[in-house]
């Protein structure tokens, strides 16, 4: 085992050196500031004029030649659609995500795949035994390549490992049970994290291996793991979804050699993870569309349209303060939109519990969705269905009024390739589509052209 170096603590508010951790920085007074570090020794010139011989030397600009980069696809396409094609050799990538979600079971799909297409893949889980990864493996039929698995917290011995397997590709399960003993830290605190992170990205630019890191991410956001990593490694993709439902979503948030537009699109089945080559049909799949209190959207993916279902219970509340529950939409865009529509509008909904459910398990962010969630309310309150083959875009400002969106036209082929006849859009829209188009301008217009 290496000889423990010694350690500095240092804040990062204000970047003062402690030699002891503590609570609290002696120099500007934050809370939980202190991060351990390594003190590396101060080298000589002969050191320095010895490292000349190996790496490389500068070279200008202008004499460098540039394809785009090498690939190894995994023929899981979404997950290879998302990152531009495949892993680049040499690259660091980060999967973030909620304990739970899946990210175990991917890239040990995406290993037995490199594999089976002779990339040889070192898959280090740090949570499970050999004898859990066995189990796993067992459950994903069509993922059998000989992918070797190592049970390893170690950082010095994963390494080792890699170099003695040749692997091209390590995953590390995960960034936060990893432990190099030069620090004295447990594993999964953040100089731990940091420094792992730090010599893997040492060990992938080195060995032109890739490297894939796995970050534990809590609902409550705190991302100490991923987080800091996000600015050093070359990719990071972060793998979302409501536990409950079957739908994941894969987005790329940083992407050195490819677009962060892009997100692919996951099922969670009884044989792993299976790409969801047509999200719309899945997503509407087992739509109850003449209920009240249903309506269609469309979304954007990265640069894919995709249509989801949104639905709504307005329902008598017990007593007290009535509910409001949005799953899959922010909580307060919820709140926003029903004081619009109590305002501008004539709607109640101050004695009425509200139920709000994105279906599939897909989180939506975007604006463009306002007036399907208002069509859905109302629709609910009014206990009348919306036209099952209507589609709703547009953004709702807070004086009630139904604005144009982005990507409109790319967004109406799609309802229209899966047969949806009318789409309800803001007057100013001007999109050409083979639509019948519903002009709303105002939310005051929702529910009586809703009716007609
Ligand atoms: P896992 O990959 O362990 O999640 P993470 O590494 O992000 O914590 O996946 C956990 C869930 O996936 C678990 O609830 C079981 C489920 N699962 C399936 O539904 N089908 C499968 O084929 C596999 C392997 C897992
Ligand atoms: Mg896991």
């Amino acid at each position: 085992m290496a000889r423990k170096a010694r350690s500095v603590y240092r804040c990062s508010e204000c970047g003062a050196e402690h030699p002891k951790w503590a609570g609290r920085c002696d120099a500007c007074s934050a809370w939980n500031t202190l991060v351990e570090e390594p003190i590396g020794r101060t080298r000589g010139g002969a050191e320095r004029r010895a490292a000349l011989a190996s790496g490389p030397a500068p070279v200008r600009l202008s004499e460098v030649v540039a394809g785009g980069p090498r690939r190894w696809t995994t023929a899981l396409d979404e997950f290879d659609f998302v990152l531009g094609g495949g892993i680049v050799p040499g690259s660091v990538l980060l999967v973030g995500g909620e304990p739970g979600i899946g990210k175990s079971t991917l890239l040990l799909q995406c290993a037995s795949r490199l594999e089976g297409r002779g990339i040889t893949t070192l898959y280090v889980s740090g949570e499970e035994s050999i004898e859990q990864v066995r189990l796993r493996a067992d459950r994903l039929p069509e993922d059998t390549g000989p992918v070797h698995v190592l049970p390893e917290v170690r950082l010095d011995a994963i390494q080792a490992h890699a170099e003695v397997v040749g692997a091209q590709v390590v995953i590390v399960d995960s960034i936060q049970t990893t432990y190099s003993d030069e620090l004295e830290g447990a594993p999964g605190n953040v100089g731990q994290v940091r420094e792992c992170a730090a010599r893997l990205m040492r060990f992938a630019k080195e060995t032109g291996a890739a490297v894939v890191l796995v970050g534990h991410v809590t609902r409550g956001g705190i991302i100490a793991g991923p987080k800091t990593l996000e600015h050093a490694v070359d990719t990071v993709l972060y793998f979302e979804g409501e536990s409950s439902g079957d739908f994941r979503v894969l987005r790329a948030v940083k992407n050195r050699f490819g677009s962060v537009d892009e997100v692919g699109i996951f099922e969670m089945t009884e044989r792993g993870l299976r790409p969801v080559a047509n999200p719309s049909a899945a997503f509407l799949a087992g739509r109850a569309a003449d209920t009240a209190g249903s309506a269609v959207t469309a979304l954007m993916e990265g640069t894919r349209p995709v249509l989801i279902e949104i639905q709504a219970l307005a329902a008598k509340s017990g007593y007290g303060t009535p509910q409001r529950v949005a799953t899959g939409l922010d909580g307060r865009r919820l709140a926003v939109l029903l004081a619009v529509l109590e305002r501008r509008a004539g709607l109640s909904f101050h004695d009425l519990d509200v139920f709000v459910n994105v279906t599939g398990g897909v989180r939506v962010m975007e604006p463009a969705s306002d007036l399907a969630v208002a069509a859905a309310l109302c629709s609910s309150v009014r206990d009348q269905p919306a036209p099952p083959d209507a589609l709703f875009l547009g953004e709702i400002g807070l004086g009630g009024e139904v604005r144009p969106i982005g990507g409109i036209e790319r967004r109406l082929a799609e309802a229209e390739r899966l047969g949806f006849r009318t789409a309800f859009v803001s007057g100013r829209a001007g999109a050409t589509t083979p639509l019948t188009t519903v002009p709303i301008d105002h939310v005051s217009q929702l529910a009586g052209r809703l009716a007609a």
